[in-house]
């Protein structure tokens, strides 16, 4: 594929807890043949460090996301493989590069997904700040009316984030709580992680096997998949 006809999805990483989210998203765009613009904000390298030991580097990040990738939800370091032709397809920008290819609606993206999204970047977003390229990537979404998808991650919810999230909505955006259901037949921790990913790959009309849908039955999460 030439840069010209590359397309991505743009996946901005907030300082929320929950950077197995943005994991499982994108091994999801990565294995559905998609290409990723990721932003990783200042912040995140926080959450991301507290949650996997990771010290993600811009001079090294394309190393540093091998790591996070590979990582289960429970911890474990060598839960999936990520193989090096599916790395060649993620741009990694740093989020101080204000210059970089997503703060231009020319640049050719498919859409944004905010994975997950801290209450201080739904306000960001919701105001128009672009403070920093995560928040005017997402700026430039909604302008160009491309999908975005917003996936908060806090509880319990302020009232002033109650009504940014209304006016996400009404811009145009997927606004959707990073919260697992259970009808699915979770067993393990990742089960939950990938079917918030998987629910946000849905929004942004992906294809992916990260959860099993429901198929009008009760009970039939509890099943094998076999049964
Ligand atoms: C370990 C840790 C966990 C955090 N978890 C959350 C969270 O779940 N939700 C949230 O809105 N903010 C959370 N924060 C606070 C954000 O990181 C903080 O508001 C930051 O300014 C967000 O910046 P960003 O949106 O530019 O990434 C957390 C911070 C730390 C250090």
């Amino acid at each position: 594929m030439t840069d010209q006809q590359r397309r991505p999805w743009i996946v901005g990483v907030s300082g929320a807890s929950g950077t197995p989210f943005a994991a499982a998203v994108l091994r999801g765009l990565l294995a559905g043949g998609e290409s990723v613009d990721l932003v990783v904000s200042r912040a995140s390298r926080l959450t991301l460090l507290d949650e996997t030991g990771i010290a993600f580097r811009d001079a090294h990040w394309r190393e540093d996301l091998r790591c996070w990738l590979e990582r289960g939800a429970d911890g474990k370091p060598d839960a999936f493989a990520v193989g090096g032709a599916e790395l060649e397809r993620v741009r990694h920008w740093p989020a101080g590069d204000l210059a970089a290819g997503p703060s231009s609606g020319s640049y050719p993206a498919k859409g944004m997904l905010i994975v997950p999204a801290s209450t201080a970047c739904v306000a960001g977003v919701a105001l128009g700040l672009s403070k920093d390229l995560l928040q005017r990537a997402a700026s430039v979404t909604l302008k160009e009316r491309r999908p975005l998808v917003v996936a908060v991650r806090e509880t319990p919810l302020s009232g002033q984030t109650l009504k940014q999230m209304v006016a996400l909505d009404e811009a145009g955006a997927v606004v959707l709580p990073a919260s697992p259901a259970f009808y699915a037949g979770a067993t393990h921790i990742q089960d939950l992680v990938d079917f918030v990913a998987g629910r946000v790959l849905d929004a942004a009309g992906v294809e992916h096997r990260l959860y099993r849908r429901w198929e009008g039955e009760l009970g039939g999460g509890s099943r094998s998949p076999e049964g």
